[in-house]
């Protein structure tokens, strides 16, 4: 039972622990729809643990992760992903082997079916749902200033551009909610303008999303609201520009 009025995410008292290690500890908080939220806090602060534990690659040990207000809590990544929440990786994940424009195809959405094997078996299957696909592949890689990089093997890139895959990859799935680790790291700053750009886009079109990020000047370009995560719980929620002014965020997250 979906509803249209209610955040797109709504995460409650969730817990994940790693043996002794309360890496999320209780954490609450909500994304509304078509909007960028922030997720920031120092190093093992849980950041990633807590997006891993949403998108469903990782079981939580306690709370709710509700997604369109429908629990999903405990959702395997497969599931989630088909419901349209699609996260990348802190550590950009690549098919060498394959060339740029490849890696965006194996984006795989479940619409994609049969082509994506096809394509990474040789098979190469040209309907006409995978010439729209390239097409939008395309374009993708156009939006990133890399359409010169189509036909690179993805080991060839730059971690920068490494990093620029996944997030397109993301993008590809045509996700209603992405959860996104840190995807402006090692990237130039150019390119992060660019992507800035694109992400307040696609909010515009609808697209809701979770950003985990290390530039609170981004953060505070991109996002209507921001959480800030210590040591495995939430320590305050807000606009950037009011949280740079509280004492425990500053103490907690040395703020330059
Ligand atoms: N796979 C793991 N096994 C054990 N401990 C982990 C694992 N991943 C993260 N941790 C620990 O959990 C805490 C939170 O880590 P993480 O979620 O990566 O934080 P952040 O993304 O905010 O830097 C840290 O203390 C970290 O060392
Ligand atoms: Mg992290």
């Amino acid at each position: 039972m979906g509803s249209s009025s209610g955040p797109i995410l709504e995460v409650r008292d969730l817990v994940k622990h790693y043996g002794g290690v309360r890496a999320v500890d209780g954490i609450s908080f909500a994304v509304e729809r078509g909007t960028i939220t922030g997720l920031i806090g120092p190093n093992g602060a849980g950041k990633s643990t807590a997006l891993n534990v949403i998108a469903g690659f990782l079981p939580p040990d306690g709370g709710r992760v509700l997604l369109d207000g429908e629990d999903v809590t405990g959702q395997p990544m497969h599931r989630l992903a088909r419901q349209g929440v699609v996260r990348t990786f802190q550590m950009a994940r690549v098919f060498g082997g394959l060339t740029t424009i490849e890696n965006l195809l194996v984006a795989a959405p479940a619409q994609l079916g049969e082509t994506a094997t096809g394509l990474i078996g040789g098979k190469r299957l040209w309907g006409g749902q995978e010439s729209e696909l390239i097409e939008r592949a395309k374009e993708m890689l156009t939006a990133f200033g890399m359409r010169d990089k189509a036909d690179e093997q993805a080991r060839n890139l730059s971690g920068g551009q490494k990093r620029a895959v996944e997030t397109m990859r993301a993008l590809m799935a045509r996700p209603k909610l992405l959860l996104l680790d840190e995807p402006m790291a090692g990237l130039s700053p150019s390119l992060s303008k660019q992507l800035e750009d694109l992400f307040l886009e696609l909010t515009h079109d609808g697209l809701s999303m979770l950003l985990v990020e290390h530039s609170l000047d981004t953060v505070e370009r991109l996002c209507t609201k921001v959480v800030v995560m210590a040591q495995g719980k939430v320590l305050a929620e807000g606009r950037m520009s009011e949280l740079r002014t509280r004492r425990e965020v500053q103490d907690a997250y040395v703020i330059g």
